[in-house]
């Protein structure tokens, strides 16, 4: 709906107190005057000129207009409808609108106070009766708090741990190296899946934590196993690819971590793979230019995740130093019934070799997804096809085989 506008004149009243509200209103030019009748003396609260807005309360909380309005200067005003409101705050986070709401409450409660008190000795009375039946948005906001608080409980308890999805070299078919997922090994429920708590972590911002302390124990596990089999440690050695929030983009400070990890553990920086997603670049472009940048330096490799699903705008592709794409699982998945999926996966797969990027194909389930990722000279594939996420013993165990193999083949040449 496009904003309405009105013009009133001095004296003119836009509403008054008591009233339902479906409407809040900007003020454009002109002056408003905000006033309240307590004990049958106005109270003038307050005087509003331009880029204010007022009216917005009973659209928040769907009450009775908290105030009467008057126009004093010739007022222009931008009408702003419930609908226009309702869908941002509906869309808000939902702690955002339970504070919200709070403070409206408090507002109304302590104006209707206070106020009061002025002429009227009664005035506990005017505070609102306790809300005692909380919506149902203000009950999942409460258990949002809960369960942050069991994440950020489970952060210190160590209970994130990382589990490793194999990546395959498509043209030697053998495993290349992992991603490194994340399980929560929770001591009543078990293991609980990354669904269950990623999108709030995201939301807390503890995700940045997990992130980490993932990515520290999974390089310190894969390079206990790795020295165990006598697999290179130079940059054809195993490597790990980890998924990096958008929320380690706002600051330097993953740089600072990248580096400490590369040089605490020794790790060939080729080996460290660092997964974004597109809303990574879109969100602050210049911002996140400037970390791809500096963790580059470090000589690490960049994958763009998920590829295909989000803005998949190609103009930016060329700006960024990323060194891998991964093509999302649901155009892999198609690619086999579906000619406009294997359409899409093979014109990815031009883009990114023209632009000399190494292509991962997620969501390999079947031999005939791995014979089309094979038949377009894709590089990497990963899916049930070649393994689950293996947790360490798992990983170890495959690496170990794997090596045994190798060597087999191998030695005879040697010898
Ligand atoms: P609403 O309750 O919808 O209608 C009256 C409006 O007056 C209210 O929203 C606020 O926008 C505004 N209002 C109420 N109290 C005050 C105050 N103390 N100061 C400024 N504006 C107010
Ligand atoms: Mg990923």
């Amino acid at each position: 709906m496009v904003a309405a506008r009105e013009i009133l004149l001095p004296g003119q009243m836009v509403f008054q107190e008591g009233e339902m509200g479906d409407c809040a209103y900007v003020i454009e030019r002109g002056q408003v005057e905000i006033s309240a009748l307590r004990a049958g003396h106005k109270i003038v609260l307050a005087r509003l000129g331009p880029g204010q807005i007022f009216g917005e309360m009973a659209l928040i909380d769907q009450e009775m207009r908290s105030a009467t309005v008057t126009v004093l200067n010739e007022a222009h005003l931008i009408v702003v409808s419930r609908e226009q409101l309702r869908k941002r705050i509906d869309s808000a986070d939902t702690v955002v609108q339970l504070l919200m709401k709070t403070l409206i409450t408090r507002f109304r409660s302590s104006q209707a106070g206070l106020i009061g008190a002025l002429d009227d000795p009664d005035v506990t009375e005017l505070a609102g009766e306790e809300d005692t039946h909380p919506s149902e948005g203000l009950n999942r906001a409460f258990l949002d708090f809960k369960h942050e608080h069991e994440i950020e409980e489970a952060i210190d308890k160590g209970e994130f741990i990382p589990v490793f999805q194999p990546i395959v070299d498509l043209g030697t078919g053998r495993t290349a190296g992992f991603e490194t997922l994340v399980r929560w090994r929770h001591p009543t429920r078990g293991y609980v899946s990354p669904m269950e708590f990623v999108e709030l972590a995201e939301a807390s911002g503890s995700i940045r934590a997990i992130d980490l302390l993932v990515l520290r124990a999974a390089w310190e596990q894969l390079e206990k196993v790795r020295a165990a089999h006598g697999l290179s440690d130079g940059e054809d050695g195993p490597f790990l690819s980890s998924n990096i929030s958008g929320h380690h983009f706002s600051d330097t400070e993953i740089v600072r971590e990248i580096r400490e990890l590369l040089d605490g553990a020794g790790i060939h920086p080729k080996r460290m793979h660092l997964e974004i997603t597109e809303s990574v670049l879109i969100h602050d472009p210049e911002m996140a230019l400037d970390i791809l940048e500096q963790l580059k330096d470090l000589g690490v490799s960049i994958a763009l995740d998920d590829f295909g699903t989000g803005y998949s705008s190609l103009s930016y592709l060329h700006r960024y130093p990323i060194d891998h794409l991964k093509i999302d699982r649901s155009f892999v998945a198609r690619s086999t019934d579906s000619l406009r999926s294997l359409e899409i996966v093979r014109t990815i797969m031009s883009l990114a070799h023209t632009m000399r990027m190494n292509v991962v194909g997620e969501g390999v389930e079947t031999d005939a997804h791995r014979d089309i990722l094979v038949s377009m000279g894709c590089e990497y594939g990963q899916g049930y096809f070649f393994g689950k996420p293996l947790p360490v013993e798992d990983m170890a165990e495959r690496l170990r085989q794997e090596a045994g193999t190798h060597a087999a083949v191998i030695q005879p040449a040697l010898g």
